[in-house]
């Protein structure tokens, strides 16, 4: 438990900053529901795999190689199925998508939580700025590709950040997404993000009228590999902080894992959820419009290279 969860209470949910992802479980047989999750081998994504497995869940674990998912498999034991899915990398994307239909279960949920956070450097992959790449187009071509195979009440789950409120200031930026007009670690950070949730609010949507949901959150500031861009500096005060101001990442696997599972948010769609409960987006998030471009855009991209 982190020192600031001793000091924040609950939420109108029941749970609240300082709550696991053990404990928004308890109590709750998952046995005979799959659910695929990206990340599955590291930070705040490995937890979420640990818990969902005790709880008796199936899970499709996916990260980047076999070997790393396998690896995240055998140490939690239980019932899990390892694949690879590199995001940056459609076809392997879509080798994933292939091993998840061979499969053949009906997916209870789709928790997609892998991600690369503020890289120094502008790297561009297939021609676009990677952590947008990466963060939302790899994602969106899993998700799309699998809504056939999303159970009648199936859950999107899209890990995003309250760093999406530090997207550039018009939002996403359509006509810039090669950054040839210039590159920030962070502001593009936000807006892969910021694309994160407004894809959730246009899956929402497009679920209107049936029993599936997709909501994005923010699981809260861990120390994870996730800070592996920033400088070294920075990185050893992270490391002697955590303790005391970050939540630990039990309390960070938390949110997505409650989204993922619990009876109480079945039937809510189109939020943004922090510490298990709902919680605000900037306006870009509340931006109907650009949830609309942005899924125009990203089947464009994807069709281009797929
Ligand atoms: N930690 C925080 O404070 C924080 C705050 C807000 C939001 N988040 C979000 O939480 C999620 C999980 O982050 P974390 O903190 O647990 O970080 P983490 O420990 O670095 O885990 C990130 C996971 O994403 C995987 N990944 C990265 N690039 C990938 C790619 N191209 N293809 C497939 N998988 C890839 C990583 O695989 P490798 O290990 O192979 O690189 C790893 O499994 C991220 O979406 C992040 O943006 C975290």
């Amino acid at each position: 438990m982190s020192l600031v969860s001793m000091f924040k209470g609950k939420g109108p949910s029941g749970f609240g900053y300082g709550s696991t992802a053990e404990d928004v479980t308890e109590g709750l047989d998952l046995s005979g529901k799959t659910i695929l999750l990206t990340g599955c081998n590291s930070g705040i994504g490995k937890e979420t795999l640990r818990v969902l497995v005790k709880r008796g869940a199936h899970v499709i674990a996916a990260a980047r190689t076999l070997d790393k998912a396998q690896a995240a498999c055998d140490e939690v034991g239980g019932e899990t199925t390892p694949v690879a899915c590199e995001l940056s990398e459609p076809t392997s994307v879509q080798a994933c998508v292939a091993v998840v239909k061979a499969l053949g279960h009906p997916l209870s949920a789709i928790i997609c939580n892998a991600g690369i956070m503020a890289l120094p450097k502008l790297h561009l992959q297939h021609g676009y700025e990677l952590q947008f790449f990466t963060n939302h187009i790899g994602h969106f071509l899993l998700v799309t590709s699998l809504l056939d195979q999303l159970a009648d009440d199936g859950r999107v789950v899209m890990v995003s950040s309250d760093a999406h409120k530090g997207a550039p200031k018009e939002g996403i930026q359509f006509d810039n997404l090669d950054c040839h007009r210039g590159y920030s670690p962070w502001a593009n950070y936000g807006q892969s993000k910021l694309a994160n949730h407004l894809f959730a609010k246009a899956l929402a949507k497009r679920f209107e009228g049936t029993k599936k949901t997709a909501n994005s959150l923010h699981p809260g500031v861990i120390h994870t590999n996730l800070a592996r861009s920033m400088n070294p500096i920075a990185r050893v005060a992270l490391s002697i902080g955590a303790p005391l101001v970050l939540k630990s990442i039990p309390e960070g696997a938390a949110t997505q894992t409650y989204l993922a599972v619990h009876p109480a948010v079945a039937g809510v769609r189109g939020k943004y959820f922090a510490d298990c409960n709902e919680s605000y987006t900037s306006a870009h998030g509340r931006d109907d419009a650009m949830a609309e471009k942005l899924r125009e855009t990203s089947e464009r991209i994807v069709a281009e290279l797929t």
